[in-house]
């Protein structure tokens, strides 16, 4: 290493390398191909094997340097990382603003200004920089002193050796989270199982283990991200008077910093902000646990001070835990509609994920053997979102002696037909067909429901006490039922009975896509059912085409096809067909589009990175439907990619060939051109 001044070509690379580095990184607006970044990159380090001696230490090919010599070394901070008070809902927000209002003096619902931003779950870092130098990354460790953990965190590429532009102060303190981002811990853990390592918990843990790394090569391959969210020691220099304001001056100085940030002052403003990162949650590329409210302006906040370990002007208002421990108590199987047996743990009911649960779904056999699961088990519970409530994991250690191996049952639990299990499928089945009353009641939800036939009113409930009374059996009893049969039942008084046989009648009046979706075959989703509907316009052409013929229409494959003849060979379904259209269940049937004549017909899209306005599947359908093709890769029969927010590779290779592109924007303006609107 040397203080030696670089020749300008070589400075004027370096700073260009900087520069992309924090495009990339740090803005998340890269300006050139990655293939464009490694060839700058290779140039540098080309010279620099040339010229040992001139490598400084903030060259971008620096970041991995050697393992520090004594393992981690502990530091003290200079001043004390502060952790915070909890608030678990919207009256525990208002009292937070209501005690900083009395001790400034002011009314009690006065509004002052408020910076909003994302709890970021990972590790929380104090960086320091000297002359705008990265010289120190550390820990937080219990708040007063943390590790030396500075040869990792040179690896982090959002995080800059040097900062950019000018005006920071001498000695610069900064604070925030070393998180892993979703992606890169699910491919991280996909990858440990295929090589049988050890898995990590959460993305949080992974992060964890990354920066406790000796070896900076290590770390350097874990995809870590730094979001800074305060600063700490300031000397020989100023920064702004409010939190926002030195927020954003760290990005400009080639920090980042999150784009969720942002000023509130009333509660209202605030529960609007966390309803609207509540929605978002799922989709942010990183995991959060809740949002921290913090007052704006520095003056105020050094009036409020500190109680304990904690300031006065902040708070997190925490999401409701996703995670949680329970006990199994039972393993009971259900059969679905195609007669699919799924194992379900009835737990002890937690709260979990702001609701109380006390069913979770196993998925099948290989899942539970996976686990490991006994009943009698203590078990981590997740549920987040609206997704259904899962076993991620089995706490071994506290299994009970008298703990029980799920046992699958010989024959289906519904109706005792014998189950079979297909080669290479991990699902087993119940082979009753529609005489497993579990199956009827299963395949009678899915004929009703809101993208089926759309029987409003007929709901599960009414539809299990009409099939074990045997009111109905098959789907075309539905359009017999009388008055009389329906007001003897339970709850069902004259004006609802009127009002669900209106509905019954009204929506006979159906169309062919629905017809189909709602016939239940095995794998045809809504998205297939359009897609046959539109391909063959009748359905007396689609019970008579054959495999080969189905494979030919958009996202029918050869097992969606073979599902499709079975399903119409049999006697029976076509016999209830039959006697939904004596019924009076009707669909206008049309001539279908000739593929030939569509606006895409015959051509490649490739799509790829996170379409932000509609997602991909609906993208998908919307080229399909203009007769399109959608393929999973690029190559030179590629006729266009659409690339999202952070598509990588494929972007790459379509620049590579000189494949058109089109952003999301542009792609939405294409698809209006073409009358589709979004
Ligand atoms: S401010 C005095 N802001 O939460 C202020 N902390 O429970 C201290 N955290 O140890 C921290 N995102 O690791 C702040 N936007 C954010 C944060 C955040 C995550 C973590 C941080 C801290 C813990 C406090």
């Amino acid at each position: 290493m040397s203080v030696n001044v670089l020749p300008q070509e070589i400075q004027q690379l370096c700073e260009s390398i900087d520069l992309h580095n924090y495009r990339y990184h740090v803005l998340d607006e890269p300006s050139i191909p990655d293939a464009h970044y490694d060839k700058l990159f290779k140039q540098l380090q080309a010279w620099e094997k040339d010229n040992p001696n001139m490598v400084s230490a903030q060259s971008p090919t620096q970041r991995v340097g050697a393992k520090p010599k004594a393992g981690f070394s502990q530091i003290t901070h200079e001043m004390p990382m502060l952790s915070l008070d909890n608030a678990f809902n919207g009256d525990e927000l208002g009292d937070f603003a209501r005690r900083i209002n009395d001790r400034l003096g002011l009314t009690s619902d006065s509004h002052i200004e408020y910076a909003c931003e994302p709890k970021l779950d990972g590790i929380a870092v104090s960086l320091l920089y000297q002359k705008g130098v990265l010289i120190r990354g550390a820990t937080r460790g219990d708040g007063t002193t943390g590790e030396d953990i500075t040869h990792n965190v040179r690896t982090i590429a959002s995080i800059p050796l040097k900062l950019r532009g000018s005006g920071y102060p001498e000695k610069l303190e900064v604070r925030g989270e070393i998180y892993m981002l979703k992606a890169g811990f699910a491919a991280m853990n996909a990858h440990a199982a295929k090589i049988g390592d050890k898995l990590f918990v959460n993305p949080r843990n992974a992060a964890a283990g990354s920066l406790r790394q000796l070896d900076p090569k290590i770390t350097a391959r874990r995809p870590l991200e730094m979001c800074c969210y305060s600063v700490g020691v300031v000397e020989g220099g100023d920064i702004p008077d409010d939190h926002i304001a030195t927020l954003k001056l760290l990005n400009s100085w080639g920090l980042k910093i999150n784009p969720h940030l942002v000023k509130a002052t009333s509660l209202a403003e605030k529960l609007a902000y966390i309803e609207k990162m509540q929605q978002l949650r799922n989709q942010l590329p990183y995991e959060i646990d809740g949002l921290v409210f913090k007052v704006n302006n520095y003056r105020l906040q050094q009036r409020l001070g500190f109680i304990s370990r904690a300031p006065r002007w902040a708070i997190a208002y925490k999401f409701p835990a996703e995670e949680a421990v329970t006990t199994v108590e039972k393993v009971e199987f259900q059969v679905g509609r195609t007669g699919a047996i799924t194992p379900v743990a009835r737990l002890a009911p937690v709260f979990v994920g702001g609701v109380t649960v006390s069913n979770a779904t196993l998925h099948n056999m290989d899942e539970i053997a996976r686990l490991g699961l006994q009943v009698g088990d203590t078990v981590v519970v997740h549920r987040a979102g609206d997704v259904i409530p899962k076993v991620v994991r089995v706490i071994t250690e506290d299994r009970p002696a008298n703990s029980q191996a799920v046992v699958f049952p010989d024959s289906c639990p519904v109706c005792q037909s014998q189950i079979v299990r297909i080669e290479g499928e991990a699902i087993s089945r119940c082979s009753g067909g529609l005489t497993c009353a579990a199956q009827r009641k299963e395949a009678l939800i899915h004929y009703v429901s809101k993208k089926a036939l759309d029987i409003d009113g007929l709901g599960e409930k009414l539809i299990d006490t009409l099939v074990s009374k045997e009111m109905v059996a098959k789907f075309d009893d539905i359009y017999y039922l009388s008055k009389l049969n329906l007001m003897r039942l339970e709850r069902m008084g004259d004006k609802s009975v009127d009002k669900l046989l209106a509905t019954i009648e009204r929506t006979k009046q159906t169309t062919l896509e629905r017809f189909i979706y709602a016939l239940g075959i095995r794998e045809v989703g809504e998205a297939t059912a359009r897609n046959l509907s539109k391909e063959f316009g009748y359905l007396e052409r689609v019970i008579a085409a054959d495999v080969e013929r189905l494979e030919q229409v958009t996202d029918v494959g050869p097992i969606v096809a073979k599902h499709i003849v079975s399903f119409f060979a049999q006697a029976h379904n076509l016999a209830v067909i039959k006697s939904l259209r004596e019924a009076g269940v009707n669909w206008p049937e049309a001539e279908p589009v000739a593929a030939a004549e569509l606006a895409l017909a015959g051509k490649v899209y490739v799509l790829t990175g996170t379409l932000e306005l509609m997602g991909r599947s609906e993208a998908k359908a919307h080229l399909q439907e203009l007769g399109a093709k959608v393929s999973g890769s690029v190559s030179k029969k590629t006729d266009c990619v659409v690339a999202g927010a952070a598509a990588g590779s494929k972007l790459k290779k379509a620049e590579d060939l000189g494949i058109e592109v089109l952003s999301e924007a542009d792609f939405v303006v294409f698809l209006n051109k073409l009358g589709v609107t979004i």
